[in-house]
């Protein structure tokens, strides 16, 4: 929502146009919709199920995001956000489309994400053409921060929480030990990375399409993360 309200605000600091910067503005409003049924659901939980309710965690990836805007010099802020928002809104329909389908998942839960995805395939064909534009508009000392950043980002946004499994699995009575144990089994590096290059795989093409791949800082950064060989 913060980085749509920028774009509506200013579309033409990130290449965009004056229609974009009015359909940021629906984009607004189906965020703060699915902000509100997810929260919905959460708080419904614990009467609809004996599981305890969640507690309040901050993802990695803000934490992730705060730092790398740390590093940044402060006219850059805003590109950072975008970026952000952009790999995350492409990345996430790939994420959302297995969910509805998983008969593993109770079904509130898959129709709502159903719903989401719907919305958030809407919200990927806009955030392709954000990157285009974002790309094709910056200058080459921005391209030289552009680059490599959105690798961070992809692996920052794909990375497995691994803090809030772990919760789980001493919540569900496992003792620290053997939490350890799944946790190393599970999340191992090679399989983590095979399963950030399949959720990536749209995003990586897009990246090769809008030129990123091209630019020599980006090649490096995409194999530094694992992205690509
Ligand atoms: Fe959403
Ligand atoms: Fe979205």
């Amino acid at each position: 929502m913060a980085a749509s309200i920028k774009i509506a605000q200013n579309p033409g600091a990130f290449g965009l146009s004056e229609q974009a910067g009015r359909e940021a503005r629906l984009i607004v409003t189906d965020e703060s919709h699915h902000a509100y049924v997810a929260i919905e659901l959460i708080k419904r939980i614990p009467g609809f199920s004996e599981l305890p309710p969640l507690a309040p965690s901050q993802p990695p990836f803000l934490r992730g995001l705060e730092e790398l805007e740390r590093g940044l010099p402060a006219e850059l802020a805003d590109d950072l956000l975008i970026a952000f928002v952009s790999i995350s809104e492409t990345l996430i329909t790939s994420i959302l489309r297995g969910i509805p389908r998983d008969a593993r998942v109770v079904s509130a839960v898959r129709n709502t994400v159903r719903d989401h995805c719907t919305d958030e395939a809407r919200h990927h064909s806009y955030f392709v053409y954000v990157v285009h534009q974002h790309w094709a508009s910056s200058t080459p000392d921005r391209r030289e921060i552009l680059a490599p950043l959105y690798a961070k980002l992809i692996r920052l946004f794909l990375d497995p929480n691994v803090d809030l499994c772990r919760a789980c699995l001493l919540e569900a009575g496992l003792d620290p030990h053997d939490a350890e144990v799944v946790l190393q089994d599970y999340y191992s590096p090679e399989r983590v990375a095979a399963s950030v290059r399949a959720d990536s795989f749209p995003t990586l093409k897009l990246m090769e399409r809008v030129g990123v791949l091209d630019h020599p800082t980006a090649r490096r950064a995409f194999v530094e993360q694992k992205l690509t060989d």
